[in-house]
């Protein structure tokens, strides 16, 4: 049964021009110079985002794989059966695959995610593989307040999927605000089940977010040439370089774009000015332990009741239900 095919589920707080116009602005006028993450993913910026993870640096994606692929029944026991799943940061669902294949007679799959074309083209896939389950996507920005389709049966309880450490590009704070909305979304009963990457070496987590054949520089810099195409900016790309850092006190990688000269940016009829070496902030990924994550989940209304990960530690899948 499909109630909702690829292309009519619904659409709340869409990326809208003026929106990234405002948010470009502002972002390039504050000291330190920052541009949110949230507009990488143009259709260019979500391709190069499939790449990275398939980089072999990129140990989150084929570590949370496997740890799907290990616990997938475990996670469906956790779950239980006629679930309404609900996955936010969608992106090309592979791993949600791992999960229905193992869960009981769910009853709909919402997918969130902010790049419409590319969640339509997914939903697309994944309902023509999976013919008797409702796919319901929703296009969305989920650090906002998600309305869930009505499902077409009744569900024993809804349980939100958020993999691929996206939870960790946001700040502690606000991260606690998203968990809370989920709580909000999936209802009293409801469950999380959550990927987290766990802290470790330096140098590995660094090698992650620069890998050898550029690819996360290329997705970083884009952000660039989207300002040029969408808002009339003159960024020349040339004159920027991918860089990464680990903070350790705040447990977090930190990608920037560094100015490499001294130069004037225009975008939208407006001059910004960078001195070489001067970077724009574009993205964290925090890194927790188990502990560290858990305080910010309590904190949200939820408690652990399970965790999976792999034999070296890397990564983390955390299940949740909500407290009353
Ligand atoms: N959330 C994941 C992480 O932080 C994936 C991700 C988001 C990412 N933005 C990225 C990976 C930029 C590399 C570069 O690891």
């Amino acid at each position: 049964m499909i109630s909702a095919i690829a292309g009519e589920g619904t659409a709340q707080n869409r990326v809208s021009t003026r929106g990234f116009l405002a948010d470009v602005l502002a972002g390039l006028t504050a000291e330190p110079k920052t541009l949110s993450p949230k507009y990488f993913y143009d259709s260019a910026g979500s391709e190069l985002f499939d790449a990275i993870c398939e980089q072999e640096e990129y140990y989150p994606t084929c570590t949370e794989i496997s740890i799907l692929r290990t616990h997938a029944n475990d996670m469906a026991k956790a779950i239980g059966a006629d679930a309404m799943v609900v996955e936010y940061g969608a992106g090309s669902m592979e791993k949600i695959r791992i999960l229905l294949d193992a869960l009981v007679t769910p009853v709909a799959f919402v997918p969130v995610d902010i790049s419409e074309a590319h969640l339509i083209a997914s939903a697309r896939d994944l309902s023509r593989a999976y013919p008797s389950l409702a796919v319901q996507q929703v296009v969305a920005d989920f650090t906002k307040p998600v309305q869930l389709p009505a499902p077409p049966r009744p569900v024993s309880r809804c349980v939100a999927l958020f993999f691929g450490s996206t939870i960790g590009n946001f700040d502690p704070d606000p991260t606690v605000a998203i968990l809370r909305s989920i709580g909000d979304t999936v209802g009293p009963e409801g469950g999380l089940l959550i990927g987290v990457d766990l802290q470790k070496d330096e140098d590995r987590l660094v090698r992650a977010y620069d890998d050898a054949a550029g690819i996360t520089a290329d997705f970083n810099l884009n952000l660039l040439t989207r300002i040029n195409r969408e808002l009339g900016g003159d960024f020349v790309l040339k004159r920027f370089r991918h860089l990464v850092r680990y903070d350790r006190d705040l447990g977090r990688i930190e990608m920037h774009l560094e100015s490499l000269v001294d130069q004037s940016v225009r975008v939208a009829g407006r001059a910004f000015n960078f001195v070489a070496g001067e970077t724009i902030h574009t993205e964290n990924s925090y890194k927790y332990t188990l502990a560290s994550f858990d305080d910010l989940a309590t904190r949200a209304g939820f408690r652990r009741d399970q965790h999976w990960t792999d034999g070296e530690g890397l990564f983390a899948e955390l299940f949740y239900t909500r407290t009353p």
